[in-house]
Order: C-alpha cells, then sequence, then structure tokens
C-alpha cells in the first residue's frame, strides 16, 4: 500500500539489553519534529480513526505489541507491530486504526511536523472522497 511500509530502526542488543535509536541516517525516513506516546489502552479500545493529509509518522511499540487496520480508500490490511528495533511508517492520506494494545502497550510516535488538527481528516467518507479527488 502506497505510503505505508515496516522498517527496522538501528538496534542494538547484547546482554545487557536492546538499545534501539531513531537517527537521520540510520533508518528514520524524516527529521523528527514531535514526539508522543500512547499507553494504557484497554485491550478493546480502537484509537485512531484518522488520516493526515501532510503528516509523515513512525510507529513503534517500545514495550508489548498492538495491531494497525491501514486503508488507502479502497483496501484495508492489518499490521502487527512489535519487536526490538521494528517499526511502522504511515505518510499522507492512510487512514488508520490501532487495536489490540496488550496491557504494557507502549506506542511511542515520531512525527515530522507539531500537532495541526486542520491536517486531520476524521470522517472515513471524507476521507474517501477526498483520496478520489487526488
Ligand atoms: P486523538 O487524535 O483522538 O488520538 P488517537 O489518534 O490516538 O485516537 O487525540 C486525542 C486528543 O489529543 C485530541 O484532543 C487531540 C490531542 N492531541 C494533541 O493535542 N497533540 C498531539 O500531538 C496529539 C497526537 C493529540
Amino acid at each position: 500500500m502506497k505510503n505505508v511500509y515496516g522498517l527496522t530502526l538501528k538496534h542494538i542488543v547484547d546482554e545487557r539489553g536492546a538499545l534501539v535509536i531513531a537517527e537521520m541516517g540510520s533508518g528514520m525516513p524524516f527529521e523528527m519534529r514531535r514526539v508522543y506516546y500512547i499507553s494504557q489502552v484497554p485491550g478493546d479500545v480502537r484509537r485512531g480513526f484518522h488520516a493526515h493529509r501532510q503528516l509523515q509518522q513512525v510507529l513503534v511499540c517500545v514495550s508489548g505489541s498492538c495491531k494497525i487496520d491501514v486503508d488507502d480508500g479502497s483496501v484495508r490490511e492489518t499490521i502487527s507491530v512489535s519487536g526490538v528495533g521494528q517499526a511502522m511508517y504511515i505518510g499522507p492520506y492512510v487512514w488508520h486504526e490501532m487495536f489490540s494494545f496488550s496491557e504494557d502497550c507502549v506506542l511511542l510516535v515520531l512525527a515530522d511536523d507539531v500537532y495541526n488538527e486542520e491536517d486531520y481528516i476524521r470522517d472515513y467518507s471524507a476521507f474517501v472522497n477526498e483520496v478520489a479527488l487526488r
């Protein structure tokens, strides 16, 4: 699917544990301007339900696991996110919903811009219509 792909962040694992690095030139596809994380999500909750017009994000479970439905307006896929250094890139015009959060899940999101509600499309029909006009 366009604007969605898995990526592996630089990671160093040894007997002392795991070190994961999000750094330009070492796997990060853009310069970050915002970091946020989602945690303590009840197992039956779905979040997201939006797409962005411009924002690029990299999502990584720094603890636990979750699933993400990604949808380009015609095709929907489910992606599992877990594992040391394993991350998911989500770019513009990808409707996404996060679910199946494990109890210990901490979903870290690295974004290329600050929060801007005007960049959000929060209505699925509006999203499909806007995608069709592109
Ligand atoms: P929301 O988009 O509903 O979260 P999710 O995509 O995980 O379902 O965001 C929840 C609230 O937090 C909403 O009022 C917008 C606000 N918010 C910020 O103020 N800054 C941010 O960087 C983010 C991601 C959300």
